[in-house]
């Protein structure tokens, strides 16, 4: 199977009225582990790496690694650029081979986050990429300690911002937030229901480690064809590793790799089965 454009998994994602999987990988075992769940569950996936992630996991490691995984996978996987924060980054992923990359203007003023968005189009333009944007803000902070306060997408400027911009999916804030949420979080389906009957581009959640199947299969009703899933992946790794060298009687890395990517891969085969609304 050839590694492909999101664009195609967004629009195989619409057909089959259900969300495809995006998995943030940080390391080798975090890329075996999503797409073996994957290759198992016979579905596309999405596997992704945020700007502010390459301080521990480098891209110029990680996107030969990433894009040669899904070159290799039994699915279609595409590789995707998660809140790109610079133009310089974005246009290195392309050159990686990056099938689609993500601008996160949402903390810029509404023109701004416009004017660099359609920059970000035409670079992805010259490689067929397909570009993801955001607006309004999701709580959190992807890869670091800021956590910003949730602001939910406004429907009419969600219009406006796709019809301007001509990008393919849309990041909408709704109440949801990076990281593990203190408390249920509650979503506001009701503004998700207002830019699913405005907007036409597919939409995107974020924050979505926490979230219950049952808010999942709601969002999925209302438009959301990508989720993104990152910390209940990396904590499954940990928390494998901690149980690991807990029990061993003689810790190696030989049976540690393949149990954090059982733990990543267990992760990502739970999230499939809802996001396929199985
Ligand atoms: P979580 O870390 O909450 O799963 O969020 C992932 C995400 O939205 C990555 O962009």
């Amino acid at each position: 199977m050839p590694l492909i454009k999101m664009k195609d998994i967004l629009s195989w994602a619409e057909e089959n009225n259900c969300a495809v999987g995006a998995f943030s990988v940080g390391n080798m075992e975090m890329v075996i582990g999503a797409v073996k769940a994957a290759e198992e569950m016979n579905t596309p996936i999405i596997l992704q790496i945020a700007e502010k992630r390459m301080k521990h996991s480098p891209l110029h490691l990680m996107a030969p690694m990433m894009v040669s995984a899904a070159k290799s996978a039994k699915v279609p996987v595409a590789v995707h650029l998660d809140h790109g924060l610079t133009i310089g980054c974005i246009k290195t992923a392309l050159e990686y081979g990056f099938t689609s990359v993500m601008l996160d203007g949402s903390l810029l003023p509404f023109e701004e986050n416009i004017e660099l968005t359609k920059q970000v189009c035409a670079e992805a333009d010259k490689y067929g990429a397909t570009v993801e944007a955001e607006l309004g803000v999701v709580g959190g902070n992807e890869g670091d300690t800021a956590v910003h306060k949730i602001q939910c997408t406004d429907p009419g400027k969600a219009l406006e911002f796709c019809e301007k911009t001509g990008v393919d999916c849309l990041a909408v804030a709704i109440g949801n937030a990076h990281g593990n949420y203190p408390v249920l979080p509650e979503l506001r389906f009701d503004v998700l229901e207002d830019i699913y009957q405005k907007v036409k581009t597919p939409l995107v959640l974020h924050g979505g480690t926490g979230i219950t199947d049952e808010m999942f299969r709601k969002a999925i009703s209302l438009g959301v064809r990508k989720i993104n899933i990152a910390t209940a992946s990396f904590d499954a790794l940990a928390n494998k590793t901690k149980e690991y060298t807990a029990t061993a009687d003689k810790p190696d890395y030989f049976t540690l790799s393949p149990a954090m990517a059982d733990a990543v891969y267990e992760n990502v085969k739970n999230h499939i089965k809802i996001f396929l609304n199985k």
